[in-house]
């Protein structure tokens, strides 16, 4: 019986430190992709030959930096003025920063 509780404990804490603790890198890139559908962002652009082929996204994270692509979300016309896109300005900072990191993962052309 005391083995049960002890299990129990165990479980328990395990739990409270998965909540606790930051999203792993897989967590955070999975959370982006939906924000990335969420925010309807396949309207212009295109990954893997889905969304709007205009502007394909794909390999983005091997050609910009974090900080340029972060950029292109909430102030475009900061990265080109010429560009007619809103900005993204009112994201949660956390899906902010997972959109990022899925853009990041696009490694490959
Ligand atoms: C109204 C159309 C439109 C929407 C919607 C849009 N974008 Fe863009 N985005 C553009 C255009 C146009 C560019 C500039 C493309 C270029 O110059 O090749 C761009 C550029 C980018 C770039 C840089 C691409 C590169 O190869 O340098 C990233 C990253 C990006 N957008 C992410 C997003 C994300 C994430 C969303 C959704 C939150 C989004 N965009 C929504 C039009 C849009």
């Amino acid at each position: 019986m005391r083995h049960v509780a002890t299990t129990l404990l165990v479980i328990l804490m395990a739990a409270f430190a998965a909540e606790a603790s930051p999203q792993s890198d897989e967590a955070r890139e999975v959370h982006g992709a939906r924000v990335y559908r969420e925010q309807k962002c396949q309207a212009c652009h295109s990954i893997e030959g889905v969304g709007n082929r205009r502007f394909p996204l794909d390999g983005v994270g091997a050609k910009l930096p974090v900080a340029d692509i972060r950029k292109w979300i909430v102030a475009p016309r900061e990265m080109n003025p010429r560009v007619r896109k809103k900005a993204y300005d009112k994201l949660a900072q956390r899906d902010l920063e997972a959109l990022v990191a899925y853009l990041k993962g696009l490694r490959k052309k």
